[in-house]
């Protein structure tokens, strides 16, 4: 099924792709459509050769994303809020899966919903302008789309507690101080800023990226013993690959690497 693309612009621009949600006059909320373009970009970014990282970003200077559609959600019945979230799990559960990295690029509000489509990304670049929040129990329910898990997994269980049972919103340098934002930028500088970064990533063992994502992402939440297994089998996994002979083979020629790209 190819999902008409409405409410979201994906770019290609060589290696980095960039997913930008569109719907300005609603600060970017999370509709049904745009949950469903947003599993579609990721389907795409997937298939398409050649794109090593993907960033993630909002439409216009003054929101990320503002939080699932609450005009959308205000007459939604248990049935429908479970299918709702089933489908927000799964949008961000397949952006978080790439087997590349995902920036976020929060250029605004990134509250509820918005807030969680941050965190379902590698790691979050902000912009000063930036406010970050799960709002949701001013609204009379929880966080549904992973912000009561990914949150504590991101920044610890106790200011996770405290953001989502206050539903307070924080700033970019506090978001930077608890470890939920990487970098602070002026917000003019914000895309140029995660552009660099995705090139620098991408200029890497591509194979060397996607299973440090791998062991990462799977060691998450695992017995440090088990997870020290993931890293050893992806270690040894690299090796007699084409990126480990030229990535080491050019370190000892005192070169540049050149490595094979999908
Ligand atoms: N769902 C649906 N529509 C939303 C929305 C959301 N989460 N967030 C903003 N919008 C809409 C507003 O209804 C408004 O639409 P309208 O112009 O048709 O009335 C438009 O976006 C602009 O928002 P507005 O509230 O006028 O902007 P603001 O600058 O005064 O306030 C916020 C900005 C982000 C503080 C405020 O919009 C807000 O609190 N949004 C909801 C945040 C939230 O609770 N998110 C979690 C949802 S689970």
């Amino acid at each position: 099924m190819t999902t008409e693309r409405l409410v979201t612009k994906l770019d290609h621009e060589g290696p980095i792709s960039v997913l930008t949600i569109h719907r300005p006059d609603k600060l970017n909320a999370l509709n049904r459509q745009v949950i469903a373009e947003i599993t579609a970009a990721a389907e795409e970014v997937w298939h398409r050769p050649g794109v090593h990282v993907l960033v993630v970003t909002g439409a216009g200077d003054k929101s990320f994303v503002a939080g699932a559609d609450i005009a959308e959600m205000r007459d939604m019945r248990l049935e429908d809020a479970r299918a709702f979230a089933r489908a927000g799990h799964a949008a961000l559960d397949a952006l978080e899966a790439l087997p590349i990295p995902v920036i976020a690029a929060v250029n605004g509000f990134a509250l509820g919903g918005g807030c969680e489509l941050a965190l379902a990304c590698d790691f979050i670049y902000a912009s000063e302008k930036a406010k970050f929040g799960q709002p949701e129990v001013k609204l009379g329910v929880i966080p549904g789309f992973g912000g009561t898990q990914r949150l504590l997994r991101r920044v610890g269980n106790a200011m996770a507690r405290e953001l989502v049972m206050t539903g307070a919103m924080i700033g970019a340098e506090e978001a930077h101080r608890i470890g939920l934002v990487n970098k602070v930028f002026a917000a003019d500088q914000l895309m140029d800023a995660a552009r660099a970064t995705a090139k620098t990533i991408a200029s890497m063992g591509p194979l060397a990226v996607a299973e440090a994502k791998k062991v990462m992402r799977e060691g998450e939440g695992r017995l440090l013993k088990d997870a020290n297994v993931l890293e050893i089998e992806g270690f040894a996994g690299c090796f007699e690959t084409e990126d480990q002979k030229e990535g080491m083979q050019a370190f000892l020629e005192r070169r540049s690497p050149s490595f094979g790209r999908a």
